[in-house]
């Protein structure tokens, strides 16, 4: 499956002033949170809806109601818990789960240590949320573990992706469709999106 792009003025625009190093982590949180919205109303572009009967004040009408059961949003930790955040302002019963990985800054392979998700997830479709796509080894370990749940359909979404992110995926798990606002020039030397926008973590939570 080829990745889905959000190609749009709008977005690009945002993608501007999150890149910008200086922009502070106020405005940061806010714009990454504004693109993860974009972000789910493209990947829930096919969500099943279940006919409801209302009553507006001008007439009865049938209409279409999202059930949020059959969702779980899943952000890797940490930088991907901006993402959770901006989820449940346009989902606000989704249900949540927590990966928690980080890279070792040598090998880069992510290490795990923290793994929660909601109840009956083989049920659900899967939203896994990060805001950056690397190596893809992050990504990888998160959608293998959701699929040891039993998880069917799982959707990665992630503001940047590198290439070599995409390719990776794409190799180790061709069922999954993933969503990027953008697509990146390369990897550097030592695993970061180049021109990316830094470490996303630290610039979220203002650790360096
Ligand atoms: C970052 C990012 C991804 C991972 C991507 O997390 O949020 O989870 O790197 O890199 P990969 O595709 O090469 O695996 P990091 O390990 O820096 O942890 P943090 O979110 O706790 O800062
Ligand atoms: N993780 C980040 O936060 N930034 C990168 O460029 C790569 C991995």
């Amino acid at each position: 499956m080829e990745p889905i792009v959000l190609k749009h003025p709008l977005i690009e625009h945002k993608l501007t002033i999150l890149r910008d190093k200086r922009t502070g982590t106020k405005e940061f949180r806010e714009i990454a949170g504004e693109i993860t919205i974009f972000l789910c109303y493209e990947a829930m572009k096919d969500a099943e809806l279940e006919l409801v009967e209302i009553e507006t004040p001008m007439a009865k009408m049938t209409s279409g109601k999202l059930n949020e059961d059959k969702y779980a949003f899943v952000p890797i930790l940490r930088a991907g818990l901006i993402m959770g955040e901006a989820i449940v302002k346009v989902v606000p019963n989704a249900k949540i789960g927590h990966i928690g990985l980080y890279r070792n800054e040598e090998t880069l392979k992510p290490i795990k240590y923290y793994y929660k998700v909601p109840k009956g997830i083989e049920n659900r479709t899967v939203l896994l949320l990060d805001p950056m796509l690397a190596t893809g080894g992050s990504a990888c370990d998160a959608i293998s573990m959701i699929k040891e749940d039993g998880v069917k359909n799982i959707k990665f979404l992630s503001i940047i992706a590198a290439p070599e992110g995409i390719k990776r995926v794409r190799e180790e798990h061709p069922d999954v469709q993933l969503y990027t606002a953008t697509i990146d020039d390369h990897l550097n030397e030592v695993g970061y999106i180049v021109p990316g926008l830094g470490d996303a973590g630290d610039r979220i939570f203002g650790t360096k």
